[in-house]
């Protein structure tokens, strides 16, 4: 997933997540302010950090960070993303909207960037927020919850955002919209590939596709190739048939039962399941116990 998010790529899924088919980020934005005080209740009057895991465009963290502000005596924010356009904007928006918290960006993967967390003191809340879990493999989901347990002391939280399964109509729409946006952010990876990897992929020769997978549950996203073609990537030579695929992305979708292994499975307690009006999406709310990660 993470080849997707260079500076356009961040860009176009920002642009993904206004569309009227992709409801993910507006469901949960509605969960976010609606729960508000429940969500913050647990770091009420202590000193706090945030960590924001693929921060984005940090527009959902805002309502966070405020009221965190409101109920803390102090609040330092660490955005960590992959794209340095996407870090600067997130901490440039937090340091104007939010005066008064700390920002301390991190331009690092999520591994690698959860690592530096113990030194932090006070009490830590991860976000792992949009549906980037649902970009995972199950056993990487599972992995990546176990490292951010690991980051955590007893009393510190995580808020982990899952895309709930929906009628299929819904889901392929907003993973194959209208005006083409996701399809540019599917091909950018090509794009990318011709930029950094000397490639030579003939955008116009690709399509985007999406497909449901009933059984992972998730949606898959594809490039197919329109013709017979041969693509050279960095001094290899790959042969593609018509219509043979290129698989690019999974985004899993979850239910409630499926919720409750991964925190099981990755060693936290549960302080909340917050849900929209519509049932579409989930934040859920988990505390690092007394057991060990
Ligand atoms: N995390 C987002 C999701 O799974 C990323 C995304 C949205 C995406 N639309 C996409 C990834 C289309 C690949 C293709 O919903």
């Amino acid at each position: 997933s993470r080849w997707l998010y260079d500076a356009r790529g961040s860009r176009l899924f920002e642009w993904i997540t206004r569309l009227p088919e992709y409801d993910l980020a507006r469901n949960e934005f509605a969960i976010l302010s609606g729960h508000l005080d429940a969500i913050v209740a647990p770091l009420a009057g202590a000193r706090c950090t945030v960590v924001d895991l693929g921060a984005g465009d940090g527009h959902k963290t805002r309502v966070l960070l405020e009221a965190l502000r409101a109920r803390c005596p102090a609040v330092v924010y660490a955005p960590l993303d992959l794209s340095r356009a996407a870090l600067d904007a997130a901490a440039r928006r937090a340091r104007r909207e939010v005066p008064g918290v700390e920002v301390r960006p991190v331009l690092s993967d999520w591994g690698r960037g959860l690592r530096v967390l113990p030194a932090e003191d006070g009490a830590k809340l991860v976000l792992f927020l949009g549906s980037s879990i649902g970009n995972l493999e199950h056993p990487e989901a599972l992995a990546l919850l176990h490292t951010i347990r690991g980051a955590l002391r007893r009393g510190d939280h995580a808020l982990v955002g899952f895309d709930l399964v929906k009628p299929v109509e819904d889901l392929r729409r907003a993973y194959d919209d209208a005006e083409g946006v996701t399809r540019a952010f599917n091909l950018n990876l090509l794009a990318r590939a011709n930029r950094e990897l000397g490639a030579n992929f003939d955008l116009a020769a690709w399509d985007h596709v999406a497909t449901w997978d009933p059984g992972r549950p998730a949606m898959e996203s594809w490039l197919e190739s329109r013709c017979s073609q041969e693509v050279r990537i960095a001094g290899r030579v790959f042969a593609f048939a018509p219509a043979e695929r290129i698989h690019t992305e999974i985004s899993c979708k979850y239910d409630e039962p499926r919720i409750e292994e991964l925190r099981r499975g990755a060693g936290f307690d549960a302080a909340g399941l917050f849900l929209d009006g519509g049932r579409r999406f989930a934040d859920a709310l988990w505390r690092a116990g007394e057991g060990a990660a």
